[in-house]
C-alpha cells in the first residue's frame, strides 16, 4: 500500500510545469481527503532544473497519511 505522506499542493500557476500523474498516483490521490485539482505526490516528481522555483504547499495536518508506502520505491526503480 502507498502512503501519500508526500502529498503536496502545487501552486495553480505551476501545475502545468509538471508531467501528468501516472494512473497509480491518480488512484492514490483519489483517497486523500485534502486533495485538490493541483495535488501531487512529491515522491513522484522527478526534480530537474526545469522545475526551479516550483511552488508547493504541504498540507498542515497528518490527514493525508493512508498507510505504508510502496509508491516511492516504484519511482526510484524507473
Ligand atoms: S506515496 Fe509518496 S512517499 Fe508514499
Amino acid at each position: 500500500m502507498a502512503c501519500a505522506t508526500c502529498h503536496v499542493i502545487v501552486a495553480a500557476e505551476d501545475a502545468a510545469r509538471l508531467p501528468p500523474p501516472r494512473e497509480e498516483e491518480e488512484d492514490l490521490l483519489d483517497m486523500v481527503p485534502q486533495a485538490t485539482r493541483t495535488s501531487r505526490l512529491a515522491c513522484q516528481i522527478r526534480l530537474s532544473a526545469a522545475l526551479d522555483g516550483l511552488t508547493v504547499r504541504v498540507p498542515g495536518d497528518r490527514a493525508s497519511r493512508i498507510g505504508d508506502c510502496t509508491l516511492m520505491p516504484a519511482l526510484a526503480g524507473s
